[in-house]
């Protein structure tokens, strides 16, 4: 359904997609086409084109920070709409950017996990006890669905003191829906017929996102002036940190924008990653086995583990799973680059001052470097040794440079810890034969995916 043209900048080929839409799941599709055109393609869609790239020299190159820069592209720019100068959609150069980086980094540094670690076991125990209860009565588990609850009370409680008690609920959080609604937003915007009539979804838009906002100043204004403001969490450091340099601390719009912008990364993509991962261990029982011989080293057969900080940090084969499943679907499956000088990308591929690509981490994630089967769930590529021969940009979930991911400790160590809880007291089985079908709203989920689960015994 697409054409190929020879795009006149560097006899890149172009495919044109305006007659079909990116339909529902743009990243698919893209990926679909780098297969079909190669790892550098131009997308266009009514007009607009869009660089896609995957190739690791091309990626290597971008992550060049002298000559390249983070890009805030349409999609972000709909981000900004409810996120405004949060730290992940704000322009490079806006100057909270730096400063709200500078004050939250030490947050996120790995030691700080250590202070997060006693809430994500909390979270994970909810979790488990919510498992427990659906394991008696045999219903199969929502994967998706009770990982974002527990990531969702994972980050509100570790990052702002704030219960979303979502395994009290039988429906999602309402903050939760809304999200997900200008996440879906976000993502469809990009996707519009010009001179469609939009104004019923713009105006939903509007209520979900002036809803977050709602929900947010609750949570500040629960901490703001009482003995709770000085906490040890991401808002206590938002409302009284100073910055080394000025003195100065972030004012209260931007502490909005940050809040809702650590609900919304830091919760979506780490359940995601969580749930490809669990579906890849019911998938493959060899490495189901090397996790479980793994947690039952530590934990032998007790039955209510409660792993300590130092503990997570010995779990590496669980790790590698972790990784191998970002690998395949990497849950924030693209990420902007803008060239800060008229450059050749890869020495080949002309781009002048505020041009942009797009890494399809993905593809990135498929390249030969990865052998020659690199659709195989293969935790051993992630072996210390495997790791310290491959390039170092072969492998970019959290994306690149100093616009990367914050949050990558925090998620590691809330996914490594849960899934090996999980595998240590559940069987888990695959009772309806699940066909991964892999849902996107900005991020990748695998949508529907259930478990049967019961428990283990010693002789399992
Ligand atoms: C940035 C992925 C978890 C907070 C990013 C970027 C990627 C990413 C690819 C760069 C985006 C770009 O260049 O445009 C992921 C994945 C996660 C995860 C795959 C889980 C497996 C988290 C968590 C948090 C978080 C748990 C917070 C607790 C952020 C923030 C940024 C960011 C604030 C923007 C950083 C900046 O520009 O200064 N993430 N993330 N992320 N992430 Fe994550």
């Amino acid at each position: 359904q697409t054409s190929r043209t020879a795009d006149t900048r560097a006899g890149i080929p172009v495919a044109d997609i305006t007659a079909t839409g990116p339909g529902p799941a743009p990243i698919q599709q893209a990926m679909d086409l780098m297969r079909e055109h190669g790892p550098a393609f131009v997308r266009r869609l009514y007009g607009r084109d869009t660089l896609f790239v995957g190739d690791l020299d091309l990626v290597a190159d971008l992550a060049d920070e002298q000559r390249f820069a983070k890009h805030i592209g349409p999609g972000l720019e709909n981000v900004r709409e409810f996120a405004a100068d949060g730290l992940f959609t704000a322009y490079n150069d806006e100057p909270n950017w730096a400063k709200a980086h500078d004050i939250l980094m030490p947050a996120f540094a790995l030691g700080s996990m250590r202070t997060y670690h006693p809430v994500m076991l909390r979270v994970a125990q909810r979790l488990i006890a919510s498992w427990d209860r659906d394991a008696g009565a045999g219903k199969p588990v929502d994967v998706p669905g009770d990982m974002t609850r527990m990531t969702l009370d994972t980050i509100g409680l570790a990052g702002f003191g704030y219960d979303f008690g979502s395994f009290e609920r039988a429906e999602p959080h309402p903050f939760v829906e809304s999200m997900v609604r200008c996440l879906e937003w976000s993502m469809t915007r990009l996707a519009r017929v010009p001179g469609q009539d939009c104004s019923a979804q713009d105006a939903a838009f509007r209520d979900d996102s002036a809803y977050l906002a709602q929900v947010v100043d609750e949570v500040i204004a629960a901490r703001t002036g009482t003995d709770q403001s000085q906490a040890d969490d991401l808002l206590g450091l938002m409302l009284t940190a100073e910055h080394p340099a000025d003195g100065t601390t972030l004012d209260t719009a931007n502490i909005r924008n940050q809040v809702i912008t650590f609900l919304i990364a830091g919760h979506e993509t780490t359940s995601g990653a969580m749930s490809f991962a669990l579906y890849y261990l019911a998938k493959h029982p060899a490495a189901l086995q090397l996790v479980r011989r793994e947690v039952d080293e530590l934990w032998g057969d007790a039955a209510d583990v409660e792993p300590t900080y130092d503990e997570i940090g010995r779990l590496t084969y669980t790790r590698q799973v972790l990784n191998e499943a970002l690998r395949l679907w990497p849950t924030a499956a693209v990420f902007a680059r803008q060239a800060r000088e008229d450059t050749l990308l890869g020495g080949r591929i002309p781009m002048r001052a505020g041009d942009s690509a797009l890494v399809l981490t993905p593809m990135l994630h498929r390249q030969p470097v990865w052998g020659d089967n690199p659709e195989l769930f293969d935790p051993s590529r992630f072996t210390p040794e495997a790791e310290a021969e491959r390039p170092v940009h072969a492998f970019k979930p959290f994306g690149t440079g100093e616009r990367a991911c914050i949050g990558r400790q925090f998620a590691l160590h809330e996914a490594t810890m849960l899934l090996a809880m999980l595998v240590h007291r559940y069987r888990l089985g695959d009772h309806a034969d699940y066909r991964l079908d892999i849902k996107e709203t900005l991020t990748l989920k695998p949508e529907g995916f259930t478990l049967a689960l019961t428990p283990r015994t010693s002789a399992d």
